[in-house]
């Protein structure tokens, strides 16, 4: 018996692909280690978006180092986006990694793992581009409630700082037909929220049909009978009428929306080739809101982009303010080899762009606040997804907003049974990060 574990890091689609690792070695017979085990084969989908995720991962498989020592046939496998940049140099790094693959070959991996156990030397398989889609291969779902559904995978949008076009290749989309035919086994299987992936799920369609069809595809995955939609990402510039329209027609699609803004500042925008300006962005948002009722908008944004200097900074600082946004991830710029940003002047001093984050962090804290405050009194619909991290006795799931919400386990209820149903709470009180309310019904268990 083999046993094996996956570490994963970066995006939802990482995520996604781990589930299919999952399944795909459960086929061939090995095992989910125990936890608090070492297990005999350790697999990692690594992120090389920005520096520390790169760093993570060095960390990591280096106190790997003594577990070899003293198990010297376990097998450490490296895949996802740090694999296919680096293919073989990966090894010069970490000599004690077994299998190098890519984000093209994952339903290799059974195979590269069975050579490299009788192989002296590690197995390396980094592929420039791929025909299939890794949700064809089995997979085996984190939550059973909640699967990953991508529709694109790859990127043609080439923003001056990201390495994610290298490393996942070019965007291609998947037939319709078999996305909604996923759904539909989905919801027979008991899934009650689908989340559409892709790195611009607005363009879906455009090679394959000659025009984007997301807002029907949102439609078709709609008339399966799924509870909940949602999907990520949105490139703003990309976003369409239709597609708005879709969402404020369709109860089942949240109104919940991830529209990356990454800066406010035209110039900074036009050097990060995103291909909108600051007004353009502002104006959707406005008929976002104006279309979506209650919508919990939030964005991705960069501190410290080669050049930016406090006028542009400002403007993000004015975005965010106009945007309210529900939530906001923020980053600190972080060169890519390889991208045309790498090359760019005018580096932007740490301290400086540490500060300006600090700004930025209090004002998106702020908004986040602020977008919250309304839902007190209310009655939100949860989909429960466990308990919460710290007291076993309190229920966690989201609003379709995709707030976390907190709230005491009704007398006499398991709340393992809970999780995956819908309960509707009453929230009284909001944080910054989550809600925490009472529960008022919920689906028979
Ligand atoms: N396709 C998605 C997400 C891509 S990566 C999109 O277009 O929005 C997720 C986020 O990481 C990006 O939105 C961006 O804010 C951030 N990011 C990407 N490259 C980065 C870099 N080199 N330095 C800092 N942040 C980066
Ligand atoms: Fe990267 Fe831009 Fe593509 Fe998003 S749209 S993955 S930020 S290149
Ligand atoms: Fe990271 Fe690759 Fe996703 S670089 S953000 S895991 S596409």
């Amino acid at each position: 018996m083999t046993t094996f574990e996956v570490r994963t890091f970066g995006c939802q689609m990482n995520k996604h692909d781990s589930e299919r690792v999952a399944g795909l070695l459960r086929t061939q017979g090995f095992l989910p280690a125990e936890e608090g085990t070492d297990a005999d084969v350790i697999v990692f989908l690594t992120c090389c978006v920005r520096e520390n995720a790169d760093e993570r991962l060095q960390g990591q498989v280096a106190s790997l180092k003594a577990l070899k020592a003293v198990a010297p046939d376990t097998l450490i496998a490296v895949g996802g986006c740090i694999g296919q940049r680096d293919g073989e140099i990966l090894l010069r790094q970490l000599p004690h990694v077994d299998v190098v693959f890519g984000t093209h070959n994952l339903g290799r991996l059974p195979e590269l793992l069975i050579r490299a156990r009788t192989s002296d030397v590690p197995v390396v398989e980094v592929l420039d581009s791929g025909t299939d889609f890794t949700s064809d291969l089995p997979g085996e779902r984190e939550h059973p409630w909640h699967a990953w559904v991508p529709i694109t995978v790859g990127c043609d949008n080439f923003c001056t700082y990201c390495i994610v076009p290298y490393v996942r290749g070019r965007e291609r989309s998947r037939e319709m037909d078999d996305i909604v035919a996923q759904c539909r086994d989905l919801v027979a299987d008991g899934v009650r929220e689908i989340t559409l992936l892709g790195q611009n799920v607005n363009s879906y369609g455009r090679d394959l049909y000659g025009e984007p069809r997301f807002a029907e595809t949102l439609r078709a995955v709609a008339a399966t009978g799924i509870d909940r939609i949602r999907f990520a990402t949105s490139h703003p510039k990309d976003l369409s009428n239709e597609t708005i329209a879709a969402m404020a027609e369709l109860p089942s699609v949240c109104a919940a929306l991830h529209l990356p803004v990454q800066s406010g500042s035209n110039r900074i925008l036009e050097a990060m080739n995103r291909r909108y300006t600051a007004e353009e962005y502002l104006a959707l948002v406005k008929r976002l809101y104006a279309a979506i009722p209650g919508l919990a908008l939030s964005t991705d944004i960069i501190v410290g982009f080669p050049g930016e200097t406090e006028e542009d900074f400002e403007a993000t600082m004015h975005v965010v303010r106009e945007s309210r946004y529900a939530q906001a991830f923020t980053f600190i710029y972080s060169p890519r080899e390889g991208t045309p940003a790498a090359l760019m002047d005018n580096p932007v001093p740490r301290e400086v762009t540490q500060k300006r984050f600090d700004r930025l962090v209090k004002a998106v804290n702020e908004g986040a606040r602020e977008y919250n405050k309304p839902l007190v009194g209310t009655v939100q619909k949860v989909l429960v997804e466990g308990t919460s991290k710290r007291d076993v006795r309190v229920l966690a799931g989201r609003t379709q907003g995709n707030k976390v919400v907190h709230a005491p386990a009704p007398n006499g209820v398991d709340i393992s049974q809970l999780a995956g149903k819908f309960a509707d709470i009453r929230i009284e009180e909001s944080q910054t990060w989550f809600l925490v309310g009472t529960v008022e019904g919920y689906e028979p268990t």
